[in-house]
Formats: C-alpha cells, structure tokens, sequence
C-alpha cells in the first residue's frame, strides 16, 4: 500500500468512510454528513499532497516540509511556514492518536525536518540565543529565507511544541519514552525555552501584519509552557523556566479582554475583533477543562460572546452575507478590516467559527449543564430565543434545544464552506465575498486541517488534555518577565521501522526518576532500558578558511574548554580540510547537561591570537536517555 492508500483507509476506522469518488457529487443537493464524508478524504490527500518529499505538489520539499501551498505565484505560498506546518501535524498526529498509525512515517519525517530547521541561522537570529526559532519561513529546502518579511513571529515556537508534545505524550502512553526522551524533548526544550525567554516581547501576529502582543500568540504559549512542564518531567527532565513564567503569561492574557470580546493585538489600530481570538478558543480547548474564561474555553461566557461579536462584524461588509439573520451562520473571514484581496471571507475561518461551537457542545455534554450570564446571554438569544441568565441542566428541555440550535448553527458555518467548495473538493485560502468564487492560494494546507478538526469535533473526537483544569490561578501580582532555558542541537533522529500502539516496552508509561538537568550521574528511566550518560562525546564542527600556518583552537568557559585562557585552548584538527570542504574538527567530553559558552580562536605560526566576532557561542550538552554523542556544527566568524 501506499501511504496514501493506507492512510485514506484508516479515515474509514473513525467513521469518515468515503462513500462517493470526491468531486462527483453535485454540491448542491448533497447533504452536510455525504459532502463532509468525501471532504474529510480530500482534506487528507490534500495535505500529504503538500507535504516533501513525497507529496505530489511538493516534489521538491525535503521529506517531512509542509509546504503553505502548491501556488508559486499571486501568492506565492511555496514555503514552509512554522506556524502552519505545527497545526496542520496537531491534526495528523490526533488522527495517528486515533488509530491511523499509516501516519507514522510522515510524522518522523516532520519531527526530523523540525530537529534540523531549529538549527537554520536566519534573519531572526539563530539556536545558540533562541532568536532564530522565530522565523516565520522557510525556504523548502529548509534554507533560510533571507528576503523582508514580518519576523519574528512567536507563536511558531509554542504550536510546534503543542504539536510535537502530542506526539510526545503518545510514545510514552505506547512504552517509548525513550523516544520521546531523545528524539521530542530536544526539540521541545529550545521551544520552551524560546516561549519563556522572549514571551513578553512584541512580535508580529498570525496574518503577518500587525506588530504587537497577540492574544493567539499568548494563549499558545501559555498552553505550551503547561503541557511542556508535565511533558519534561514525564521525560525525566524539569523545566522551571516553563512553571515560573506560564502563570505570568496567563495573567497577561486577561488584558485583552474588552468587557464585550476579546482584543486581538495591542497594536493595529483596528477593532480587534479578529478571527485570531475563535482560532484561540480552538487552540486552548481542553475537553478535561470547564467553561473557564481565564483559559477562554470554547463553552466560556466570554469565548461565547467573542464569537458574536467576532461573526456579527462580517454580517454587513461581505455581499454574500445580505440579508442573513444574526443567529443564522454567514460567511466570515479575518477581520472586519481585512483588504488582502480586497478582504474576503476565509475557509479556515468558518471552519473555525464552526468547530469552537462543536467543542461547547461537547463540554456541555460532559459537564452536564448549559451556564448562561449576562455575559454571554446575547449570544444564546440568537439561536435560542427564549435564553436567560441561568444553568440548564441536561435532560432538561432547554438544554436539549439549546444544544440543537447551537448543532445548527455550526454546521450552517460548514454549510458554507461546502457552497464554496470547487466541486472536485478543493479547498482555497479564501472565497470572493460577493461571487462566492475561490480566490487567493489554491490547495491550503490549513483550510485542510480546519476541515479535518472541524469534522473530527463534529463527530465528538476530541484531542487530549493539555492541564487547563489545574492552569487557571493567576499570580496576585503580575510581570512581563521573562526566564533562560537552554538551546542545543537536536541531534536523535532514528525511528523503528514501525511503532505499534500498546505494544512498546512495558512499565515505561511511568515518569523517569530523577533529574535530568541538574545531574550529572547516571539516571535511568523506569523501563529500565534507557540510561541517561553522564558524558556525551561532542564533536565541534567547524568551517574555517585557513592559510599554512594557522591553526583553529575552541576556547570556553568551562575547564575542559580551557576557562577562557587561550594558552589551554582545546586545537581542532583539519584532517579533512579540503579546498571545497573547509572543514576543522575536534570531539570532547562533557558533562551532559552543562551549559557554556565559547568561541573560536586562530592561532598564527607566530603565535598570535585572533578570536571570532562577537558575540560569544552558547551550548548545551544533550542529557537524555540514549543520547551519548552530538555535533555541533559553526562556521568562522
Ligand atoms: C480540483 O481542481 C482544481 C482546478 O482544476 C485543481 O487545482 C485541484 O488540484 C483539484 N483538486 C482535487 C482534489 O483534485
Ligand atoms: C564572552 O565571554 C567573556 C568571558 O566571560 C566575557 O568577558 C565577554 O564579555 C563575553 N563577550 C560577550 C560579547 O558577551
Ligand atoms: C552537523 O553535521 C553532521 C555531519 O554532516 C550532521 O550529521 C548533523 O546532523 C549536523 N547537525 C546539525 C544540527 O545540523
């Protein structure tokens, strides 16, 4: 089987079974379950179409890039975007979660893929200081894009540290965590260690436009750093910087609130009412959790009276909303004052709009009640005229028709999604606000996995807890801090050929004992078969034009990097220098786990000294189960 073959059959495992050959169908006069069971099937062969090196619209993607969209021009979307390439693995990887284990592969390849572009200097800046983890972009063969752009965007960090914790977690539950230990918590760790450090600082938002605090940004860093504190420890490792600054972001994240929805930048100079904030609600939906404002779950007052407010703001500025009723869906976009492409409605918006209702219904369901206050009162009125202030319990009448009308209301958003749809399936970025007509970049990676969210919270599957229940307290007094983590090279990068769910090594579901980033002897997980070294052979890799006679040293400050003192610099050995490969080397061991900083010095025949550039490299030695050698990789500067 191909992988695509193997994969589209295991749609048909979650109830998503494709009846009809996608396209055939007259869109019209198919019903939502019959449109949405061919859709799903697209959806998902459209995104591994648009994922290397396998895909067939990115050919020349590396393995495991996600490619924004086949379009080469007006727009040009043949890059690969952190942003949209963590949340379109958050939907495959909940798919894998489910049974659809045809997945494996192309998820490794994403992981792998993410290892590599972290360490990618760039215009942002580059691993050793976190910056770089920022960039928004990349070229698809995982080079650096070098050309203007609104960067650094710093939500990438925190959704691929979402994204790759649930593929994490699943290891773990399935008896490897050596895996994660060694081939995800690398990856996360520079993640987290990028949220905690830089949260507080502006950047630009999700659309590319605006530089400022955002609140899509917030709320996923905030979600990261939680996840990502249980996460460690459940590696062996800690994260403090993740513990003392999540609470802090929290905090933060209650300014947006205007008293009547919630603000998506400090910056703009718009209304702030912004699909930003439903794709928020979406991001921070936690089934464990109650309709809590403070983490802005979907069934929360606030969340509810958001996504009035927020679809109310398109009733009257798209053509093909005139006359549509408020509590009747319409179609909605960005933002009320969006001119890209003159401004229209969004696919993956709508699905948003949608899915944020699917995931209130599902938390009623599991709370038992329906909670209605003043603050949300405006939004029930519309679907359900009779709503007051006051809990509805299940069974109750009310309750059931309020579920009803608010089923009805979403599935109106999807409705219009498959209006708009080509009739081969084929979802664009955007649809012309008066013709209805798809515009902007063909094939959307992310109107996909919108499509395949939506329907799964449809359905009532719904991904795993990330803690919001035990999230919610905010500090009585609150900063903009900020806190250092450590950056290292990711270097694991082997998978067994096949991972098989319940059957890994057993007892390793456990967390590790001890501590992995404080010491320094030997911790051994609970499965027994993973041993964290105490010294890992780290090789530095160096790129340096050299003349006869010069010679390249590595100084630092720790001891076995010669304090400091160049007279006990460690020498490299230019053994496979060639003309093309101006390569000099030296392996060393150290401690695991032990931060420095160093740099490169030149030693002429005459015995002076010539250091780098400014500023000073920094370097985490790996610790983590398995992981005895790394390479570090630098060029002369
Ligand atoms: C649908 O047709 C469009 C336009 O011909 C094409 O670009 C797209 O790839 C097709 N989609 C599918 C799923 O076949
Ligand atoms: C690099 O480290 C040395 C030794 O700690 C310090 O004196 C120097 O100021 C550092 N350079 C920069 C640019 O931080
Ligand atoms: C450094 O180079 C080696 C050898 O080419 C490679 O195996 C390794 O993945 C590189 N590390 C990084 C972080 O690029």
């Amino acid at each position: 089987m191909t992988r695509l073959s193997s994969v589209l059959c295991a749609l048909a495992a979650l109830g998503q079974t494709a009846l009809a050959a996608p396209g055939l169908s007259p869109r019209a006069s198919t019903s939502l379950d019959a449109w949405l069971a061919t859709e799903t099937t697209v959806s998902l062969s459209g995104i591994l179409a648009n994922i290397g090196a396998d895909g067939a619209y990115s050919k020349s993607a590396k393995p495991g890039v996600v490619i924004a969209s086949p379009s080469t021009d007006n727009p040009n979307y043949y890059y690969t975007w952190t942003r949209d390439s963590a949340l379109t693995l958050k939907v495959l990887i909940d798919l894998f979660r489910n049974g659809n284990l045809g997945l494996q592969t192309v998820i490794e390849e994403y992981v792998n893929a993410q290892a590599y572009l972290q360490t990618v200097s760039n215009p942002s800046g580059d691993l050793s200081s976190g910056a770089g983890l920022a960039e928004p972009k990349f070229n698809v063969d995982m080079s650096a894009f070098t050309g203007s752009w609104g960067r650094p965007q710093r939500d990438g960090p925190a959704l691929r540290a979402i994204a790759l914790i649930d593929f994490g977690n699943w290891l773990i539950e399935n008896g490897y965590t050596s895996l994660a230990a060694n081939n995800i918590w690398p990856i996360v760790r520079n993640d987290l260690s990028y949220v905690a450090q830089y949260w507080s600082q502006s950047g630009f938002d999700l659309w590319e436009e605006v530089n400022s605090m955002s609140f899509f940004t917030v709320a996923n860093q905030h979600r990261s750093l939680v996840e990502g504190s249980t996460f460690a420890a459940k590696v062996g490792a800690s994260c403090s910087w993740c513990d003392s600054q999540a609470p802090q972001i929290l905090c933060y994240m209650q300014t947006f609130w205007t008293g009547s929805y919630m603000n998506a930048n400090t910056g703009g100079g718009r209304s702030g009412k912004d699909a930003n904030t439903v794709l928020t609600s979406i991001a921070t939906f936690d089934p464990e959790a109650t309709c809590d404002d403070v983490t802005f779950q979907p069934c929360s007052p606030r969340a509810l009276a958001n996504h009035k407010v927020y679809t109310d703001s398109f009733r009257s500025v798209y053509g093909l909303n005139s006359g549509i009723a408020e509590g009747v869906a319409v179609a909605v976009g960005r933002y009320p004052e969006d001119s890209y492409y003159n401004g229209n409605p969004w696919f993956l918006s709508n699905l948003a709009a949608a899915e944020q209702l699917y995931d209130a219904i599902y938390q009623w369901n599991k709370i038992g009640s329906i909670t209605i206050t003043s603050t949300s009162l405006a939004f029930f009125k519309d679907v359900y005229s009779s709503a007051a202030v006051g809990t509805y319990a299940s069974g109750s009448s009310a309750f059931t028709s309020i579920i009803n009308a608010v089923k009805t209301y979403a599935d109106g958003y999807i409705s219009v999604v498959q209006s708009h749809a080509m009739n081969n399936g084929s979802l664009s970025e955007q649809f012309d606000k008066n013709t209805g007509a798809e515009l902007s970049a063909r094939d959307l990676t992310w109107s996909y996995a919108a499509l395949l969210t939506a329907n799964m919270r449809r359905n009532g599957v719904v991904p795993p807890s990330w803690g919001a229940a035990s999230a919610t307290s905010i500090p009585s007094s609150c900063t903009t801090g900020s806190a250092i983590g450590t950056y290292s090279t990711p270097t694991a990068t082997s998978w067994p050929s096949t991972l098989t769910s319940g059957t890994g090594s057993p007892g390793s579901t456990t967390s590790a004992t001890g501590s992995v980033s404080t010491s320094v002897s030997a911790t051994t997980t609970s499965a027994g078969s993973c041993t964290t070294p105490t010294s890992v052979a780290v090789t530095f890799d160096e790129i340096a034009t050299t003349s006869y006679g010069e010679n390249v040293y590595i100084v630092g400050s720790i001891s076995q990097l010669g304090s400091w003192n160049t007279a006990n610099a460690i020498a490299l050995s230019a053994s496979k220098y060639t003309t093309s490969n101006n390569l000099w080397y030296v392996t060393i061991n150290l401690p695991a786990g032990t931060t420095f900083q160093y740099k490169y010095i030149r030693k002429e025949s005459d015995g002076t000294v010539k250091w780098e550039s400014d500023p000073n490299r920094s370097y985490t030695v790996p610790s983590a189960c398995g992981v005895s050698t790394a390479t570090e990789n630098d060029t002369w500067r």
